[in-house]
């Protein structure tokens, strides 16, 4: 007889580690930003492995083989590919229900699952400017594949995939423009971190450093501060680069090649 109990919000517990003890994650891939603090739990839950869950969620399953988060496995004795439910918690009473609210996590409603490897994030996006992710208007999976291929979306090399994935939501960016900005061609990543940033509209610097990762800047003896072949001693004082009357255009202009509007 198994004591089954009422299911509520609340008896998702983040964060125990109780549980976690000897299927401490290892990761085959090097291990660079992730850090493993303990796997999602769901009280009275037990690991069932990703077999499982291809009983039910085959589309799914069959294309997880190449997901960057399939690599993650669990050592040692009761080694288990821990796929699926390092992500949406321990399946085994969703699986004997065949289903049914509470009985697993969907981070569609909630990134903490994420945050439990991912901690960093949780600051990112807790920054003055950043994607409504923590309010729950978005979700990781909005920008990230999860269940297929490379999770970040372009896989970092495929430029215009990458900003495809801006334009689902930002088309005004998208263009084309009469006069381009070559600077989108290297990525809206490359001026907007998409997690959030101390700075409006998630720009990773607020002054002219972001245009100076590319374009140089040079002082003469005379007291010229040259940027693109032109002086720009008299016009930094006035503020951004991006400022109204300057470059404005920062995207991309049809009326100027300076990017100005
Ligand atoms: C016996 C069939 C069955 C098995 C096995 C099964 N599921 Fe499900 N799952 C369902 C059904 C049916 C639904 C849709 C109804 C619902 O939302 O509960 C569902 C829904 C889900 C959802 C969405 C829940 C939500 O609240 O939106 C997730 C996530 C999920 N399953 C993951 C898994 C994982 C991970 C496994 C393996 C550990 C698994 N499932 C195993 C039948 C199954
Ligand atoms: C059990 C721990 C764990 C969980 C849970 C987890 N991740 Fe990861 N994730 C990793 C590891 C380990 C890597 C590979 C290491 C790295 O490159 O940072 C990774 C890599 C990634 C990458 C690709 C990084 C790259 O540079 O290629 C993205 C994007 C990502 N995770 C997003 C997510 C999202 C979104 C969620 C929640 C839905 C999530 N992860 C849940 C451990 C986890
Ligand atoms: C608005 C789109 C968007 C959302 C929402 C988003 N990401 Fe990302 N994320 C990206 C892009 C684009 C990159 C690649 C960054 C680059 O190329 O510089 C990335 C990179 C990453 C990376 C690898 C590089 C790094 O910064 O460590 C991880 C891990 C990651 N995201 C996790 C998450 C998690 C967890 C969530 C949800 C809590 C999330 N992301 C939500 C767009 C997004
Ligand atoms: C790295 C984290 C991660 C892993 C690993 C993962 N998922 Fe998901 N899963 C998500 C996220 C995030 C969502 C929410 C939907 C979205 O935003 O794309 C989701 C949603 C789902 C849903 C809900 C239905 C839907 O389409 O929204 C099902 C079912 C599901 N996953 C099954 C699985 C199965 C089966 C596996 C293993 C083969 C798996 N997931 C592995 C993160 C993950
Ligand atoms: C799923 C939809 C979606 C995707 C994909 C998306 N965004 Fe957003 N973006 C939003 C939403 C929603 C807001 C918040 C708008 C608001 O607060 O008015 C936003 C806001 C922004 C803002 C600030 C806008 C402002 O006026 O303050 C910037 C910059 C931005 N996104 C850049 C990006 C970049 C770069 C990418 C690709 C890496 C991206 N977004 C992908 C939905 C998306
Ligand atoms: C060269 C740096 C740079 C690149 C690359 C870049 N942006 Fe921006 N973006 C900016 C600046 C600067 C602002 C602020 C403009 C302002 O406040 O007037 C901005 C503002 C935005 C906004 C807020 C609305 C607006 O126009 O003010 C969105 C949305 C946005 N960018 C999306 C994108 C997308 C999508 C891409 C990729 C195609 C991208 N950006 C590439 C510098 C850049
Ligand atoms: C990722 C690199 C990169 C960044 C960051 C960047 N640019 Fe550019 N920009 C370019 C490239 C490449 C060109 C085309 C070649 C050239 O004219 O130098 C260009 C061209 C321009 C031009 C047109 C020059 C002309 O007259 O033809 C202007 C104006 C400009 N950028 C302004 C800015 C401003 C303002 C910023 C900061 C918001 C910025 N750029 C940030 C790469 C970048």
């Amino acid at each position: 007889m198994i004591n089954r109990p009422r299911w509520t919000k609340n008896t998702f517990i983040f964060g125990g580690a109780a549980c976690w003890g000897l299927l401490l994650v290892s990761c085959v891939m090097v291990n660079r930003n992730a850090m493993m603090i303990a796997p999602p739990q769901i009280a009275g839950a037990k690991f069932v492995g990703s077999k499982d869950c291809a009983q039910c969620h085959e589309e799914k399953s069959a294309s997880f083989h190449d997901a960057t988060h399939s690599k993650l496995k669990a050592p040692g004795e009761n080694a288990k590919d821990i796929g699926c439910e390092s992500c949406h918690g321990p399946g085994s009473i969703h699986s004997q229900k065949g289903g049914g609210a509470g009985t697993i996590i969907n981070p569609e409603k909630n990134p903490e699952t994420c945050f439990q490897c991912h901690l960093d994030k949780r600051g990112e996006f807790s920054l003055a400017n950043s994607h409504p992710v923590l309010h729950g208007d978005m979700s990781c999976g909005d920008c990230h594949e999860l269940h297929k291929g490379d999770a970040i979306v372009g896989g970092g090399t495929k430029l215009a995939s990458a900003n495809d994935l801006c334009f689902k939501c930002h088309e005004s960016q998208r263009g084309p423009f009469v006069f381009e900005h070559e600077a989108t061609r290297d990525g809206c990543t490359s001026c907007h971190n998409p997690h959030g940033t101390m700075n409006a509209k998630m720009l990773k610097s607020r002054n002219q450093t972001l245009c100076l990762q590319c374009h140089t800047q040079q002082q003469t003896a005379s007291g010229q501060l040259m940027i693109g072949g032109r002086d720009h001693a008299s016009f930094q004082p006035r503020g951004t680069c991006w400022t109204s009357g300057c470059h404005e255009g920062v995207h991309g202009s049809h009326v100027n090649s300076s990017l100005r509007f």
